[in-house]
This record gives structure tokens, C-alpha cells and sequence, in this order.
């Protein structure tokens, strides 16, 4: 018989050594092999004493003189912004001399922390380093409400809550800390405000506006943009970009191309006077406050995607409005204008599209565009305005001055400075809308009080959706307080809470004066949220019945993004209080629930009971 033959296991652990040994040899050859792809060593632009380098010299001139040594390619790179889980290799930003880098929504670093963040971006900045002529990327993300994706940040009200505040010296506020927390990770544009004019309120986008009312919509944007891109000392610190440009409020129910989506990303189908009349102030405004970038819309007007529309973005936009900065296209926007990538290109710059976010595929825009100056079909003019502007931004910025390589303080994230001036925004962004016989504020010394439901202890609902995750997070994963934290931590010593999300009280004999439903939608994000019928879920209502069965006066509280239809229900109820999506300080609530504060909230929206 034949014998087997096994040879004992530490024969092969030389062999096994050496092939890690190779494996390391060869990764260290291969990282050193791409940074001698990258066309210069790093820094080497910096030895020229060239004029666009020195922070003296006025903007203008640096522009003017960076741009005459860009080579053709070099000025389409920068017109092109990029997701960056799209960038296989940080040194394509040196080598396509890459314009932007963004974050889209789970955009984030592998552990999600304010040092992985900042270890990220500076990873793209230093890239940038290695390019022939050192133009830094400009980073971008949507801090839509307080640098949201990041965990342990200042979580602001939805823009739909700052609208009830009314109050431009607050959202400006707001505007300044977002940009403070964000600049703590290196990070210095951000894709808000979010000037929209909502008319449908069956859309998933109501709550990232300031409502429907255009001149508070105008005035609270123009804070927001003077707070987020000026310090104290009005020096220019970071870039806002206004958005979406322009009518993507008035979009016609069922018009959605995506077959996900009902309204969102759908057609504008109202006249161009209605256009003006209803939509375009806020702009005016953003550009009157110098806004950096706009951000053109993902609606169609007038058979045409907003992107290639002509009229608008260089008639209207910029020449009537004289927008300065440089437009900005929306996610997949330009690409969905032809089936031909290369038409759709051409379009969109000619249209006055400067910067495109891809926000996939950077290589074949970039040789797609230098094809179609060659050809003629883009000239050569259109391409050096689109890059001056993108480069003014970045001068502006500071950003060739900035130390890529120093350590950040991380201090201010999540400050109790700022958590404090939330707190502020919660309880101004509160609307009492119904209180019979002052059940509010409440009286509960030597009492107790019931409190139920799905959005009382629970993070995600109250901070919404654009919080760590694109379409939001479900449960207590970000820091702060909910709004029954808040009620409890102010409740008077003497009184009683009671909790059962469902109101299903241990001691079924439970009975009190007051009780008190927190509830409303789940979290939702654009086209996600479009709803036919925004309104109470029946586990919501089921709830608000048992609390119903258990109290003297009930007080419901709604955490929603939009008006919900309660018409039905409210007669039923002693107090109603439109909360909004009051973000990480919940105790903002139980300011004015226990009349700390005078409630002065008033509806941004129509909101009929
Ligand atoms: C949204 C924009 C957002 C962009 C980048 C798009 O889907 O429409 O508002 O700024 O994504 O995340």
C-alpha cells in the first residue's frame, strides 16, 4: 500500500515568511512607485517664487497669474468635482489636478471620527501637493444642520425649524458654528443653503427649506451665508453654496423620473413669470450676501434638464443677478441630460455649468471636455471663466496658505457652547398650535405625568435624515437629549414621570392629570420621502388613543418635517406643538413645555387643523 507523505508544518514556515516578506516589499515598492507617478515632488511649485503663491499679492492678480502657466487639462480638472469612495487613488487629485473632492452622504472615513475625518481630508489636501502647479482640492459636504455626518457634532434644527424661528441673528449663529465644527476637520465648503421654496408639501425635501414664505426664506439665507462664510472679524472663511437653482419647490406631482421617487428630481411645469415670482428672491439674496457657489437643481424646466439650461444659469443667474462665484451642478445632473456623455457635457459648460459633481467618472469628463474644446464644440474661453472662478474661490479661501500637515483641535465639537445655542434654536423653533385652557405651559409640582411614544426617547426621529447616514439613523446613536431627557431632566423635583413607548404602562392602573405623545415620521431623505399622504402612522395613532384613555389633558407633541394631516384627530387632543426636527438638543422642547421660555415659534408653512 502506498504511504502517505506529509511533511511536518514548521518546514513551511520559512516559506510562509518569506512570502510576507515579499508581500511588504512589494506594497512599499508600489506606494512608492505611485508618488513617482504623480508628475512633480511635492512641494517643488513652491520653489518658483511665482506670484499666485503670495498671500499679499490681490486675489485677482494670482488668479490671472496661476492661470496663464494651467495647462488645458489642468483647468478641465479643476471644473471637476468627485465622490470620493470614486477615487481609487488620492494621487489622481495630483494627477487630473482634480478641482473638488466631496463627501456625499455615507461619504465617510472608515471610522467615523472627528480625527479620521480630518486624517481624510488632509489626505486629499496633501495629495494636491504633489501636482505640478500645488492647487489645493477644495473639500466639500452637506452640513445641512450642523456638520451632521460626523458623530458627537452640534446637531441643529432642519432648516424647516429654523424657518419658524424667524430669527436671522440665530440661523447666522448657526451658520458660524457649523462652519467652526466643520473647519475643526479641515473642511471649508458645504453644500447649504437650501433656498428652495416648498409649494408640495408631499415632498421629501420640506423640511431641509425655510419654508414657504420667500421673504423669510431670503432673509434667513442670507444670514446663513454671511454667518457660514465670514468670522467675527469679517474675514472670508468658508464657502456656502445656494441651492437648488432654480423652482425645484414647484416640481409637478408624478413627474419623477427616478421610479423610486414621485415629485423629487421631477418637472417644474409652471411659466417663467411664475418662475421668477415665486422662486428666484432667495437667490437674488444669496448672491446680493456674496454667496460662493450655487448649486443648480436635479428639475427639469421648460422640456430641459435645469443643467442645460442656458437662459437660466447665464442669462438669469449670472449676467440679470451678476452671480460671481462659480455654479455648481447637482449629483448626477449633467449626465442625465443626453444619453451621450460627451453631449451632456458640452451642454451643461456652455449652459455656465463651471464645476460638475461627476460625482463618478472623472476620467472620461475630463477627456471628454478637452475633446470638445479641440473640436470646437466648447471654446477655450468658456473654460478659462469657469476655472478663474473655481481658483478665485480657492484663493479667497486661504486655501493655498493652510497647513495640511498640523494637528487640529477638536475642542469645539459638540461644545456646550454650541450645544447651547441648539438648544436655543429647539425651543425658538417650537409652534404652539393648539392649547386649550393652558394645558402648556405645564403644571405638574406635586403631580405626575404619562409620556409616550415612537419619537419621545429616540435620537434618529428627532434628528431626521443628512444625521451620520444619508437617510438618517433609528435610535439613540448620536449625543444629546432626547425630548424625554429634556422633560425629565426639568420636571419639578415634587412631580412623577412616567414612560412606555407604546403607553403600555407596567402598572396598568396608571392614571395622571397630564400625559404627553411625542410622535411623527420616521426619518426620510429627498426623492425617499415623497409621500402621497403625510400623516400619522396607526401605531402612532393607536398610542395617542391609549394616552387618550389615561389622562385629564393629553399634549402631542409632532416631530415631523412637514405638516401632517391630524385634521381628524385634533379635536380629540388639549395641546398640539409642532417640534419639527429639533436635532441633538432635545431639551429645547421641555423649555417651553414647562414655560421657561416664551414660545415663539410661528408656522413656516400652511398648516391648517
Ligand atoms: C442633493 C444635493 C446634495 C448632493 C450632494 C444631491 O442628491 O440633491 O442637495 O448637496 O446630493 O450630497
Amino acid at each position: 500500500m502506498k504511504k502517505n507523505f506529509e511533511l511536518p508544518f514548521y518546514l513551511f514556515l520559512p516559506i510562509i515568511i518569506l512570502i510576507i516578506c515579499f508581500i511588504i516589499i512589494w506594497m512599499n515598492f508600489y506606494a512608492a512607485n505611485l508618488k513617482s507617478q504623480s508628475i512633480y515632488a511635492p512641494g517643488l511649485y513652491r520653489e518658483q517664487n511665482l506670484l499666485y503663491l503670495d498671500s499679499e499679492a490681490q486675489i485677482n492678480d494670482r488668479v490671472e497669474d496661476l492661470l496663464k502657466q494651467m495647462t488645458l487639462l489642468e483647468k478641465i480638472g479643476q471644473m471637476t468635482l468627485v465622490e470620493k469612495n470614486s477615487i481609487k487613488d488620492p494621487f489622481d487629485v495630483a494627477r487630473y489636478s482634480l478641482g473638488g473632492v466631496m463627501s456625499g452622504f455615507g461619504g465617510k472615513p472608515f471610522n467615523n471620527t472627528p480625527k479620521d475625518w480630518y486624517e481624510m481630508v488632509n489626505n486629499y489636501y496633501q495629495a494636491g501637493e504633489y501636482s505640478r502647479l500645488g492647487i489645493p482640492v477644495l473639500y466639500g459636504v452637506d452640513s445641512v444642520h450642523g456638520h451632521s455626518n460626523v458623530p458627537g457634532a452640534t446637531v441643529f434644527p432642519h432648516f424647516i425649524g429654523l424657518g419658524a424661528t424667524k430669527n436671522p441673528d440665530l440661523v447666522k449663529n448657526i451658520a458660524r458654528v457649523t462652519a467652526k465644527e466643520m473647519a475643526a476637520t479641515g473642511i471649508y465648503w458645504n453644500f447649504a443653503p437650501n433656498l428652495d421654496i416648498p409649494f408640495d408639501y408631499r415632498w421629501g425635501r420640506v423640511y431641509e427649506t425655510f419654508g414657504s414664505d420667500k421673504d423669510n426664506v431670503t432673509t434667513l439665507g442670507q444670514a446663513f451665508i454671511n454667518g457660514f462664510q465670514y468670522d467675527k472679524d469679517n474675514n472670508f472663511v468658508a464657502l456656502a453654496t445656494a441651492k437648488h437653482f432654480v423652482g425645484n419647490g414647484q416640481m409637478t406631482w408624478g413627474t419623477a423620473v427616478n421610479s423610486d421617487y414621485r415629485i423629487d428630481q421631477g418637472t417644474t411645469n409652471i411659466s417663467e413669470a411664475e418662475l421668477r415670482e415665486n422662486h428666484l428672491a432667495p437667490f437674488k439674496g444669496a448672491v446680493e450676501a456674496n454667496v460662493g457657489a450655487v448649486m443648480i437643481g436635479l428639475n427639469t424646466f421648460d422640456g430641459k434638464k435645469l443643467a442645460a439650461n442656458n437662459y437660466l444659469i447665464t442669462d438669469v443667474l449670472k449676467e440679470e443677478l451678476g452671480f460671481n462665484g462659480f455654479v455648481l451642478s447637482d449629483w448626477y445632473g449633467v449626465y442625465e441630460i443626453s444619453g451621450s456623455k460627451y453631449e451632456s457635457a458640452v451642454i451643461a459648460i456652455n449652459a455656465g455649468v463651471d464645476m460638475v459633481m461627476l460625482p463618478f467618472d472623472y476620467k472620461i469628463f475630463i477627456r471628454d471636455v478637452a475633446e470638445a474644446v479641440e473640436k470646437g464644440d466648447i471654446s477655450q474661453t468658456r473654460i478659462d471663466d469657469a476655472a478663474r472662478k473655481i481658483l478665485r474661490a480657492k484663493i479667497a479661501l486661504g486655501m493655498f496658505e493652510k497647513d495640511f500637515d498640523s494637528p487640529s483641535d477638536f475642542s469645539s465639537i459638540g461644545s456646550a457652547e454650541h450645544r447651547d445655542l441648539a438648544r436655543q434654536a429647539v425651543r425658538e423653533s417650537l409652534v404652539i398650535m393648539k392649547n386649550n385652557q393652558e394645558t402648556l405651559p405645564l403644571k405638574i409640582e406635586n403631580s405626575s405625568m404619562l409620556i409616550a411614544g415612537s419619537a419621545a426617547n429616540n435620537m434618529g426621529r428627532q434628528t431626521g435624515a443628512w444625521t451620520i447616514e444619508w437617510q438618517g439613523v433609528n435610535g439613540n446613536v448620536v449625543e444629546g437629549t432626547t425630548i424625554l431627557d429634556g422633560i425629565k431632566q426639568l420636571a419639578p423635583e415634587s412631580s412623577q414621570i412616567y414612560f412606555a413607548e407604546n403607553a403600555n404602562f407596567e402598572n396598568s392602573n396608571l392614571r395622571a392629570p397630564i400625559g404627553i405623545v411625542v410622535v411623527g415620521e420616521k426619518p426620510y431623505a429627498e426623492g425617499v420621502g415623497d409621500n402621497p399622504n403625510p400623516s400619522l402612522s396607526d401605531l402612532d395613532l393607536e398610542t395617542i388613543e391609549k394616552m387618550r384613555g389615561l389622562v385629564d389633558k393629553l399634549v402631542v407633541i409632532i416631530v415631523s418635517g412637514r405638516p401632517l394631516d391630524i385634521k381628524q384627530y385634533v379635536d380629540d387632543w388639549d395641546a398640539v406643538v409642532a417640534a419639527w426636527l429639533p436635532g441633538s438638543e432635545g431639551i429645547g422642547c421641555a423649555d417651553i413645555l414647562f414655560g421657561k421660555y416664551p414660545a415663539l415659534g410661528t408656522l413656516p408653512v400652511e398648516w391648517e387643523l
